[in-house]
């Protein structure tokens, strides 16, 4: 039986093949996983066309974890990091600076405006106290895509180093170390790589990660001790998610085969086509105009109708075999679907079918939002 099509930012569907990669046991000191291991990072480095120059560190866990283990191992208790912000994930990482007591500031833009570049240019001109920047590639929240290059062009003009959540974009969006010029990309590998949850990495600049040697605020997510260990052994130094390391291997392999970054991105565009048009017809408007979305996630604003209760509507497309994801906004009412993971235009338009369906069961004839609830896009 099939299971339910997950249209959500991750988890997310993955291949038979890779779920079936998961059907073996393997010792976390045996050559052949240690093997394995290095084939994955070298694999996730060549990725960010970074071979010369950075190196990969997986950490247990899920994406949070290696994002609050980059920053903490990253910045140093003397730093002080700038976030950009622009949705829940942004905030996150303002949070998770916070939490280990170490300076922070942010700069805010709505939830449906980019960052801003020359806001940051202007920033750390007046702030020479701000050590590090921090920006997320594809502000999931929304599905906004943020101007990273021009970020990276800033950071590097003030010699700033620079940390990017890359988490739902990379692997499908073009993120090259020769023309973004990061200190470090963060990702999990339950993302557009499509692999099960369990770790996430960071590929970090091999001299940055050497620089920060003991100034980690914790041993499970110290970076730095984490890649001596496995540069010295090849192995972890504490249980590794031996499964879903197989199984990401095997999605790394299935990525090359399917054209790399470029053909991944180019099935995701697909998808997303085919979702917004259908989506129009229907009558939904989209929170971001489509020249600011990335093709990972849609934000749709709620419908006006009063028949539109989201929890019956979720509740029918579940029963029809496709599970969307709720809003996560703080300025408008919304709902979420992703276009990542194992499915194409078959499945996108398995999705619209099951939504018209799904309207006219409950007597919604239109998916227009109120005018009121179309947000005027706000800040710099
Ligand atoms: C951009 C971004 N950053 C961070 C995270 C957090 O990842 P996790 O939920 O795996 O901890 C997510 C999760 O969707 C994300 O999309």
């Amino acid at each position: 039986m099939q299971d339910p099509w997950l249209l959500t930012p991750g988890p997310l569907t993955t291949s038979m093949s890779v779920k079936q990669a998961m059907l073996r046991d393997w010792g976390s000191r045996d050559s052949e996983f240690i093997a394995l291991n290095r084939r994955i990072r070298n694999r996730l480095v060549a990725i960010a066309g970074a071979n010369r120059t950075h190196v990969c560190v997986p950490v247990q866990g899920s994406g949070t974890f290696a994002v609050e283990a980059t920053i903490g191992t990253l910045l140093p208790r003397d730093g002080r990091l700038l976030v950009l912000v622009n949705g829940a994930y942004g905030t996150r990482m303002v949070r998770i600076t916070q939490v280990m007591g170490r300076s922070v500031t942010s700069i805010e833009t709505a939830e449906n405006v980019p960052v801003s570049p020359s806001a940051l240019a202007d920033a750390l001109a007046a702030d020479p106290t701000i050590t590090h920047v921090a920006v997320v590639h594809c502000e999931t929240t929304s599905g906004i895509l943020n101007p990273v290059s021009e970020v990276a062009a800033v950071c590097e003009q003030a010699g700033k180093p620079l940390i990017i959540d890359a988490m739902s974009s990379f692997g499908a969006l073009p993120l090259d170390a020769a023309h973004v010029p990061f200190t470090a990309v963060v990702a999990s590998s339950n993302k557009c790589l499509e692999g099960a949850p369990g770790f996430g990495y960071a590929i970090v600049r091999q001299d940055a990660l050497e620089a920060a040697r003991g100034k980690a605020h914790s041993l499970s997510l110290d970076l730095e001790d984490q890649w001596r260990g496995l540069e010295s052994s090849g192995q972890w130094r504490f249980t590794p998610p031996t499964h879903v390391l197989a199984a990401f291997d095997r999605a790394l392999t299935e990525h090359e085969d399917g054209g790399g970054v470029a053909g991944r991105g180019a099935r995701y565009r697909r998808n997303h086509q085919v979702l917004v048009d259908g989506m129009a017809e229907l009558g939904f408007e989209t929170l971001v105009p489509r020249a600011l979305q990335a093709p990972i996630i849609v934000t749709f604003l709620m419908p006006a109708d009063p028949r539109f209760v989201f929890e019956t509507f979720y509740d029918a497309l579940r029963q029809k075999g496709f599970i969307i994801y709720p809003g996560k906004l703080t300025i408008a009412n919304s709902f979420r679907i992703g276009c990542i993971g194992r499915l194409g235009e078959a499945e996108m338009r398995g999705a619209l079918a099951a939504i018209r369906e799904t309207m006219a069961e409950m007597g919604v004839s239109s998916g227009a939002p109120a005018p009121s609830l179309t947000p005027v896009p706000t800040g710099t």
